[in-house]
């Protein structure tokens, strides 16, 4: 690839200054980088021209695609009535309006209930801003532990979790999450969490020797029920100071689009209720469309305390973030002033005015093109698509909900094998893929996939044309050797 002297230029300045996320940097300095300067609908575009279809919605955020012009006019308007005024001790008139607005789209949690009979639950009234997803599940945490404080139950403060969770990297999301790789340096930061073991299929021990199998119905059943059993166990184990329950609805994403059989949401949610447990849901990956629905939570009827948006909130374009609650929940923070109940938390951009107005205007796309539909359609391509890597031998298995999908590769299907971790097999093929004109990212040796729920039919084929040609004609052994 020949450089132009700006990128150049940047590409040094790069190397010397910046540190990136999640990345190891010393690698990353050894190679020259992609970098964005501009984009046009589903396309990312390089300081030297290249173009690249943005297939992880930059970071799983974007909805739309990119400088879509409802959007761009919504933020414009709002710059020329004010960029930024706090909420603490003002209110906005974007913050209000999407608040309202968001209480309105959560209605749809009740509605899917009604749809399979199920009695309504507590609406969803209440709305707290941030600016990410760590800092919505943070202060989901502290809503759950402080309602139980100040409703006399003091000693209800452990979250229950699952093994695999991933709800940011602020220390507290960082405790009711579960990586040692990541977390080892840090763990004596961290505050106590109880995991109950979360129903992941491929890496269930009866999957060693099945091909693909996630696709194994009767396998996804047995998992389930033997997790549902488990935790069972941990909510009588810790009965009496349990604050809350969290979970990542359907999908964990950073496990590697670890995907839940079906049922096991309805099942925990089931058991949260019976025994008068705060239920939390981490939509901040799941939420608006990506599992084809507005909230993951709607496919099993069920209706969290406290809900968690973040990243696909103002389609990609500003860092805004919501964390809905019930009114019981929000009243256990109202008192006389000297009793200290207030919720003494908040941030300086805290419903940022010019990320409420681009939520608005995704919200209001999202129900004008009905987004939702288009993720589901989008989802059948893909599985389509990804039906061709049936027999490849380096594919151990394939999960989706949605538009998301976890390609996993593998050493050897029977038993399934992994690679040695240091070849970074689904770093070189995801490289390989972006020479191609696509950006995929990988997590370990999982290829994620994650494309704009909005994204145009035409871009998502050729998207899965340049996946699947891409693991077709990846030297596997080469590299593995
Ligand atoms: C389920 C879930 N929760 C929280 C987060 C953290 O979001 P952020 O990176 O915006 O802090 C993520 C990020 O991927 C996520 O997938």
């Amino acid at each position: 690839m020949t450089s132009d002297p700006k990128t150049t230029r940047l590409a040094a300045l790069d190397h010397a200054h910046a540190w990136h996320p999640f990345t190891p940097m010393r690698q990353w300095r050894e190679t020259e980088p992609v970098i964005i300067d501009s984009a046009e609908g589903d396309e990312l575009i390089d300081t030297n021209g290249n173009r690249y279809i943005d297939g992880v919605s930059s970071l799983w955020c974007n909805m739309h695609g990119h400088r879509v012009p409802e959007i761009d006019q919504a933020v414009r308007d709002q710059l020329d009535r004010v960029a930024h005024s706090t909420m603490l001790g003002l209110a906005s008139t974007p913050s209000i309006e999407l608040a309202a607005r968001l209480v309105r789209a959560a209605k749809s949690l009740n509605n899917a209930r009604q749809q399979r009979d199920l009695p309504p639950r507590a609406p969803l009234n209440k709305v707290f801003y941030s600016d990410a997803g760590a800092t919505a599940t943070e202060l989901a945490i502290k809503m759950a532990v402080g309602y139980q404080h100040h409703s006399g139950r003091p000693q209800r403060k452990a979250i229950i979790a699952f093994s695999g969770a991933y709800h940011g990297d602020t220390v507290g999301a960082m405790s009711v999450g579960y990586s040692e790789t990541f977390h080892r340096p840090f763990e004596s930061l961290t505050f106590r969490t109880v995991f109950a073991p979360a129903p992941d299929v491929t890496n269930a021990p009866e999957a060693r020797e099945t091909d693909w199998p996630w696709h194994d119905k009767s396998l996804r059943k047995t998992v389930r029920d033997r997790c549902l059993k488990q935790l069972d166990a941990v909510l009588d184990e810790h009965a009496d100071s349990i604050a809350a329950v969290m979970i990542e609805p359907l999908v964990q994403g950073a496990a590697g689009i670890v995907t839940h059989p079906e049922g096991f949401l309805a099942g925990v949610a089931q058991r949260c209720e019976t025994r008068h447990i705060p239920l939390i849901a981490d939509e901040v990956a799941v939420g608006f469309c990506r599992t084809g629905t507005l909230f993951a939570c709607e496919q099993e009827g069920v209706v969290p305390d406290i809900l968690c948006l973040a990243k696909g909130i103002s389609a990609g374009y500003l860092p805004l973030a919501a964390t809905l609650c019930t009114d019981e929940i929000e009243q256990a923070f109202c008192g006389e002033i000297w009793e200290h109940k207030t919720l003494y938390h908040g941030h300086t951009y805290t419903g940022n005015p010019l990320g409420c107005a681009a939520a608005l205007a995704n919200l209001d796309l999202i129900e004008k093109r009905d987004t939702c539909a288009n993720a589901r359609r989008h989802a059948e391509t893909m599985a389509t698509a990804l039906d061709d890597l049936r027999e490849h031998p380096n594919v151990g298995d394939v999960r989706q909900r949605g538009v998301m999908v976890g390609i996993d590769l593998v050493a050897s299907r029977r038993p399934r094998t992994a690679f040695d971790h240091r070849a970074r097999i689904g770093h070189a093929v995801c490289t390989a893929a972006r020479a191609k004109g696509l950006i995929i990212r990988p997590l370990g040796d999982t290829v994620i996939l994650n494309p704009m729920p909005g994204m145009k039919a035409d871009t998502l084929k050729k998207m899965m044309k340049i996946v699947i040609e891409t693991i077709r004609g990846f030297d596997f052994a080469a590299l593995a050797s």
